[in-house]
């Protein structure tokens, strides 16, 4: 292969990396930055950073799901001052993309899009501050990055199947699920009004119905609610959940929950459970497999390197386990 065209190929993959991380509004120490400074230094073309804004601020994905304004904002003025110190030539359309930004009224509320390995990208509708309306459910979690990315690595264990999904919060898992493994069914369920508001507006921005294949349902579920008579119409082949073990209470809900669940069910119809979770306080995490083993559930670490298709911290110390009866 030519050295230009290997050149090409590199620069085509930086400007992807940049398009994903963007619109998945990456922290921007995250982008690769070095390779637009090596490429700007002593050229004086500037089409590199044309090209640059192509697959950000200007593609058409930013027009239907723009990132919030500020991120818009400081992205744009990062691009301008390590433009500025080169000697390439200005770029009108720089300056114009950042004066849209600029006087434009900040929402509580932006677009976050994830690309899928077929190029389709998930787009969610996520609030801009982690916690917000006493929830941390509006945002999506670096759990549930990795149980979509893992789902696409084992998709045959979805293919077919009906899904219920705890704790949804914005539908990262689940949409990604649908949209790529072919599962027969997918409930999507969560307590919280907002996040259910948010839940139901992002599978229906992602093509997602009772009426599409699959059959995609949207359903209020409060692990501290749930009365016998609705654990007895909870028939599916497998349950998952992302991000749920931070708070002991919670916690202690959610195990009484899977087991009534795992106590409805023969063992022949028993659904595969797999719970998710980014290990940021230890204690917490050993409370939660005390309230497991005091239930008598077992359970086993399934975590491993998966495929890299989102963008988010690899260095969280996150932990998917399976659990049996
Ligand atoms: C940290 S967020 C995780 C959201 C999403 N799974 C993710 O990983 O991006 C925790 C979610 O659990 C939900 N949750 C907390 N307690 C719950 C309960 N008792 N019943 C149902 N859902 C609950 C919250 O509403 C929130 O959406």
């Amino acid at each position: 292969m030519a050295l230009s065209e290997l050149e090409t190929m590199e620069k085509t993959d930086d400007l992807r990396e940049f398009r994903v991380a963007f619109f998945a509004m990456s922290r921007l120490a995250s982008f690769p930055w070095t390779m637009l400074e090596d490429n700007l230094q002593g050229n004086k073309s500037s089409e590199l950073v044309s090209q640059l804004l192509k697959q950000t601020c200007l593609h058409p994905l930013c027009l239907k799901f723009p990132p919030s304004v500020r991120y818009r904002r400081l992205f744009l003025s990062e691009i301008i001052k390590r433009h500025e110190a080169t000697t390439s030539d200005p770029l009108d359309e720089l300056y114009d993309a950042l004066a849209e930004v600029v006087g434009a009224a900040e929402a509580g509320e932006c677009y976050k899009s994830y690309f899928l390995p077929s190029g389709d990208a998930v787009s969610l509708l996520e609030n801009t501050a982690l916690i917000s309306q006493g929830t941390t459910g509006l945002v999506t979690w670096e759990a549930a990055l990795y149980l979509a990315e893992w789902a696409l690595d084992h998709q045959q264990l979805f293919t077919g199947r009906s899904v219920l999904e705890l704790g949804s919060g914005v539908g990262l898992t689940g949409i990604t699920i649908c949209r790529s493994c072919s599962p027969r069914r997918f409930i999507f369920s969560d307590c919280h009004p907002a996040v259910l508001q948010k839940l139901r507006e992002n599978v229906q921005l992602n093509g997602l119905s009772p009426r599409t294949c699959p059959a995609v349902a949207v359903e209020e579920l409060d692990w501290t609610m749930v009365t016998d008579e609705r654990l007895g119409e909870i028939r599916v082949d497998t349950i998952i959940a992302t991000d749920v073990v931070y708070d002991p209470e919670i916690t202690g809900s959610l195990v009484k929950l899977l087991s009534k669940i795992l106590n409805h069910s023969s063992a022949e119809v028993r659904p595969e459970i797999l719970i998710c979770s980014a290990v940021r306080n230890p204690d917490t995490y050993s409370t939660f497999k005390q309230q497991l083993e005091n239930a008598g559930i077992s359970h086993r670490v399934m975590s491993g390197p998966v495929s890299a298709v989102f963008p988010y911290n690899r260095l969280a110390s996150i932990e998917l386990m399976k659990l049996c009866r």
